[in-house]
Parts: structure tokens; C-alpha cells; sequence
């Protein structure tokens, strides 16, 4: 059995998504939360899913006709396994993903290195926080758009039923490496959860 599943007291359908610090953090993203970043940024050339998970995320960015590259750390069946974005050099013109949280950090340098043109992580609202970040990313290397979700994303493991909603604020986090310097605070209107959820 996947670590991820292995969660003391059983699923309960509400608030936070499970903690799993240490496990591989397997989380599908809602496909309304895809639908709102590929509706707001534009992404030229092919898109690299680089922790695809069982591609409920790659399979959004494909219906939008752009070429998807799909692969994660572990086999869930989908995409390319066994690759971890951590160490890849493997350059793409954009990278986009829903990475494991215990590894965000990784994660932004990775995509920083590897993507050429733009690369957007959802991530807790809350990764704004922190001493740490702010003497590194937010002052090296900040975002160029920061987009708040008004609805809560609810994030289930993957064949749970999906009830309750969520108490964690996320937002998608975009590099933009054409753009200009310095961050710019955007909101996603309501709604997309009700017409792509
Ligand atoms: C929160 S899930 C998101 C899955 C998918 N991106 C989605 O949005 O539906 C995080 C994924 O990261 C993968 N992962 C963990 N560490 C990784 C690494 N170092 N490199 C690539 N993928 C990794 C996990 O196996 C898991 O599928």
C-alpha cells in the first residue's frame, strides 16, 4: 500500500489535506483549480507536469491542445515514472504542477532552473510566509503573479469520496521569466469551482 494512505484514524472528508510530511504526498488536484490557471496565464510551447501524480492535472492542461510532457518520482500510472524533478536538468519552455508540499522550496529552485519560459506551482497561501523564504525566493527570485483562490480547493487522496471543503487557502504561484521583475497580487473570480469542479 502507498505510504500516503497509511493515515492514523482513518480519512476524515474535511478540512485540511492530510499532513504526510514524510510520505510522497499524493494529492489529485480538483480539475476546476487546472481550469482557473490555464484560463488566466497563457503558456507558449509545451508544458512539463513534472509530479503528475495519476495526471489529473496533465489531463486539464491536454484538453486545452498544448503538448503535455507527464512525470513524477513514483508510478501511479500515468506519465513517465521514476524521474525526480529534485535532480532533473531537463529544460522545458513551461513547467506547471501541484507539488509535494514538504518540498515546495525544491521544487521552486527546480522549476527556476529548468523552466525557459514560465512555470506556476499551487501551493498554500501561506508558502508567502516565512523568514526563510522571504531572505531567498522573495527576495532572489520572487514570483511574478500570485493568484488567490476565493474558493477553498479541497484536496482528497485519490478514489476517496469527495464531501466536507476545504479550511486551506491556495494559490497558484507563476514565474514568469518574460515578465517583469517584482510580484503582482491577483484574485481568480468565483465560480470556477461550480463550472469545471
Ligand atoms: C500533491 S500530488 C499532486 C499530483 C498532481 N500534480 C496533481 O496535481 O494532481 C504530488 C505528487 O508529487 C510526486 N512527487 C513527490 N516527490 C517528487 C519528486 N521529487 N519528483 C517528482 N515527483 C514527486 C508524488 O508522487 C505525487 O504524485
Amino acid at each position: 500500500m502507498d505510504s500516503t494512505y497509511n493515515l492514523s484514524g482513518g480519512f476524515k472528508p474535511t478540512l485540511k489535506r492530510f499532513a504526510d510530511l514524510d510520505g510522497p504526498d499524493f494529492f489529485p488536484t480538483p480539475a476546476w483549480a487546472t481550469h482557473a490557471l490555464i484560463e488566466n496565464e497563457s503558456f507558449k510551447g509545451e508544458i512539463w507536469e513534472c509530479a503528475c501524480g495519476n495526471g489529473a492535472m496533465s489531463q486539464v492542461l491536454e484538453k486545452t491542445g498544448q503538448e503535455v510532457i507527464s512525470s513524477d518520482l513514483y508510478d501511479r500510472g500515468f506519465g513517465t515514472p521514476g524521474v525526480d524533478f529534485l535532480v532533473a536538468s531537463e529544460r522545458r519552455a513551461n513547467i506547471v504542477t501541484n507539488p509535494p508540499y514538504n518540498s515546495a522550496e525544491g521544487f521552486v529552485k527546480a522549476g527556476l532552473d529548468n523552466a525557459q519560459r514560465k512555470f506556476a506551482l499551487l501551493l498554500r497561501l501561506a508558502f508567502l510566509e516565512g523568514a526563510n523564504r522571504a531572505r531567498t525566493i522573495f527576495t532572489e527570485k520572487p514570483p511574478s503573479r500570485v493568484w488567490v483562490f476565493s474558493e477553498r480547493i479541497t484536496f482528497y487522496p485519490a478514489g476517496a469520496e469527495i464531501k466536507g471543503s476545504g479550511t486551506t487557502a491556495y494559490a497558484w504561484f507563476v514565474w514568469d521569466k518574460d515578465g517583469n521583475t517584482g510580484t503582482e497580487l491577483k484574485w481568480f473570480a468565483p465560480g470556477y469551482r461550480a463550472k469545471f469542479g
